[in-house]
């Protein structure tokens, strides 16, 4: 590869903290090839929800972003914006020795290759100079998730010595850099002959913990050494960066003062920072302040990885492993006043962790060991689900034949409570409407934006949980993957008349499994939140075997559906014409024919485009 042209070294550039001058500097001869110097390119495959909005939202978050790099006193933005819904989260970040202009202008060419993503609801871009990535989702304390290595053909010519001088810099490195207040470091290191150095950078994404930039050094670390002796190696992850060169790549006078840092052990992070950086003034002090503070919140977050990353492999982060005792002493030993509900899966208790944290903890028996799945794959794969609309695996433990999996804990119970339990509160029509389309979004998360398709089987109101703001969030989505084979196929385990009432009956019947059971699932669900009945209750008066969606029918086919309606919703809250397209879309999704039933992002669409109509006519519909 092209060796980074010389004259980087010659561009002004101050220390980072260093802001507020630079306004003019030499004329570069020749601009950087910044092709050349790309390491990854990534356009997810899905799209954002609306084009239009997910353009705007992206055309907002990126400049934003450039605005920040202007004015920021470390290279490092973060931005999102959110119209609509659909959320743009964004993140770009130079290198520490990178001038600010040189850093917008990566930035700038960046963007232009982003945009040839288009509509794609997620991409990346990562360069020698700087890295900007977006999602729809926060991705910003992401550390280990795939890493990328590249080591140049050309070895130096003395390698033992070359070798042994770049390993020592470079682990030196690891080291300082999660010790540093901006979590950057650049250094260099002579050979013993004298007549060569190398230079090297190591740097971590300011929203990542303390110790995942440890743990993401760490594995940096480790995939470079395996370059030496190339001349060049670089290796980048979704949280940091690092890289070594024969050829300079910025000044000596950019070189952080490593040593009190290599000294100070793992004591006051205070020596550290004093030593760690340049100083620049009150500016310097307020950056080190507000560090201070948000590591302070931050601190407890940090959860830890089973996995180390290596070069070139594509590894997910793992859930944090807590240890029986831990959640021994979280629940008051399991008591039954911790206890907050059991189910087909096991039981759910309150825990306190040590740091604070308040989780719900779901304790199930492990699988027969028929050795189809492996837990660990499959516990990465729940892991990295990150959706507003889905709830979150924090960590888990196994026990003998037990598994503990802890999720966040959600304040308002179920859907299932609030509808019909003792917690029950009479929801408003925007209340429900909210908790709808926030569950149709999760599920087509699941179903078509994360990059392996979930089926969660199991859709129902026990199974959706309510935060602070009734928001709500899917829950046990992929347990059914983490149990023994017999237990999988509902329809064996149980009545048909009960829980079965979910189940789409291609599923019950012939265990046909496809998303669009999700979708039928879904369906009753909503009836049941605009009806407030379970689905496979009566109502007064009507014949005792109707279900509610036979029931539902009905009243559609004789052009009445508004009757379907829960009594205690305030019809001056309503538009009549929303309540029914809403029944409407509950109608189209339970449909026997599988394939007359729409995708869960048709089901988004179709609840959030209040224009369209194409809704079924009555009698048009296929049922049985
Ligand atoms: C080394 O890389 C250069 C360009 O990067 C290429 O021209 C050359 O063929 C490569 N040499 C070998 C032995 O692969
Ligand atoms: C750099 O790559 C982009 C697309 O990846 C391409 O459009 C552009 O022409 C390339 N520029 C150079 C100078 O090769
Ligand atoms: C976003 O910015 C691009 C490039 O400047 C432009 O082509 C596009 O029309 C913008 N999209 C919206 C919705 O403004
Ligand atoms: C540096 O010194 C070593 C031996 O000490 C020698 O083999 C090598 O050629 C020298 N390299 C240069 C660039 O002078
Ligand atoms: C990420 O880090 C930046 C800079 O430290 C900070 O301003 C921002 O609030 C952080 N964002 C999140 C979501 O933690």
């Amino acid at each position: 590869m092209k060796p980074v042209d010389n004259s980087t070294w010659w561009s002004w550039g101050l220390t980072i903290f260093l802001v507020v001058i630079t306004t003019a500097g030499p004329v570069r001869s020749q601009p950087i090839d910044r092709n050349s110097t790309r390491f990854a390119l990534y356009c997810s495959q899905y799209k954002g929800m609306s084009p239009e909005y997910w353009s705007t939202n992206l055309n907002i978050t990126f400049s934003r972003l450039r605005r920040q790099l202007t004015i920021n006193s470390v290279p490092y933005a973060t931005a999102r914006s959110l119209l609509n819904g659909d959320s743009v989260w964004g993140l770009a970040s130079c290198r520490g020795y990178v001038s600010k202009a040189d850093c917008v202008a990566c930035f700038e060419y960046a963007v232009t290759q982003l945009r040839d993503c288009g509509f794609a609801n997620g991409a990346y871009v990562f360069f020698d100079d700087c890295d900007i990535r977006y999602e729809n989702y926060n991705f910003y304390t992401q550390s280990i998730i795939q890493s990328n290595l590249q080591c140049n053909n050309q070895s130096s010519n003395q390698q033992q010595d070359f070798k042994k001088t770049a390993d020592m810099l470079l682990s030196d490195l690891k080291i300082v850099v999660p010790r540093t207040s901006n979590f950057y470091a650049a250094s260099t290191r002579d050979l013993a002959s004298g007549n060569a150095t190398v230079y090297a950078i190591g740097q971590c994404n300011l929203n990542i913990s303390q110790s995942d930039c440890v743990k993401c050094m760490d594995s940096r670390y480790t995939a470079l050494v395996s370059c030496l002796p190339s001349s060049l190696g670089r290796s980048v992850d979704r949280g940091c960066f690092m890289k070594y060169s024969t050829t300079p790549f910025f000044r000596q006078d950019q070189q952080t003062n490593i040593t009190p840092l290599l000294q100070d052990g793992d004591s006051s992070k205070k020596t550290a920072i004093i030593g760690g950086v340049l100083v620049g003034g009150l500016c310097f002090l307020f950056v080190v302040i507000s560090f201070f503070l948000w590591r302070l919140v931050t601190k407890n977050s940090s959860s830890s990885q089973l996995d180390k990353s290596t070069a070139s492999t594509v590894l997910l982060q793992g859930p944090a492993r807590y240890s029986y005792d831990d959640l021994r002493k979280a629940t008051n030993n399991f008591s039954n006043q911790n206890r907050l509900g059991g189910g087909v899966f096991g039981e759910v208790y309150k825990g306190n962790l040590k740091n604070g944290d308040i989780v719900a903890i779901k304790k199930t028996s492990m699988f027969s060991t028929s050795g189809k799945i492996n837990i660990n794959d499959e516990l990465k794969i729940i892991c990295n689900v990150h959706h507003r609309h889905v709830i979150r695996l924090i960590g888990y433990c196994s026990k003998g034949p037990f598994l503990f999996l802890i999720h966040e804990y959600m304040n308002n119970g179920s859907l299932d409570k609030v509808l019909y339990g003792d917690k029950s509160r009479n929801l408003s029509w925007r209340q429900r409407y909210e908790i709808i389309y926030g569950t149709a979004r999760g599920l087509a998360y699941l179903h078509e934006q994360y990059h392996v398709t979930i089926i969660h089987r199991d859709i129902k109101p026990s199974n959706i949980l309510l935060d602070n703001e009734l928001q709500p969030k899917i829950a046990d989505f992929g347990m059914i993957r983490l149990l023994p084979e017999d237990k999988t196929h509902l329809s064996t385990k149980f009545p048909r008349s009960l829980q079965s009432a979910y189940v789409a009956p291609e599923y019950a019947i012939n265990g046909q499994l496809s998303e669009k059971v999700d979708t039928y699932s879904f369906g009753i669900v909503v009836l049941e939140i605009i009806s407030r009945k379970r689905c496979h209750d009566t109502k007064d008066g009507e014949s005792v075997n109707q279900s509610l969606l036979d029931h539902a029918w009905n009243l559609y086919d004789s052009g009445e559906h508004l009757k379907l309606l829960d009594d205690s919703l305030d019809p001056s809250e309503y538009e009549a014409e929303e309540a029914k397209r809403m029944i409407e879309i509950a109608l189209i999704c339970t449909q026997s024919l599988v394939s007359s039933r729409p995708t869960m992002t048709e089901v988004v669409t179709l609840i959030s485009d209040k224009s369209q109509d194409q809704m079924p006519r009555g009698g048009s519909v296929n049922f049985s």
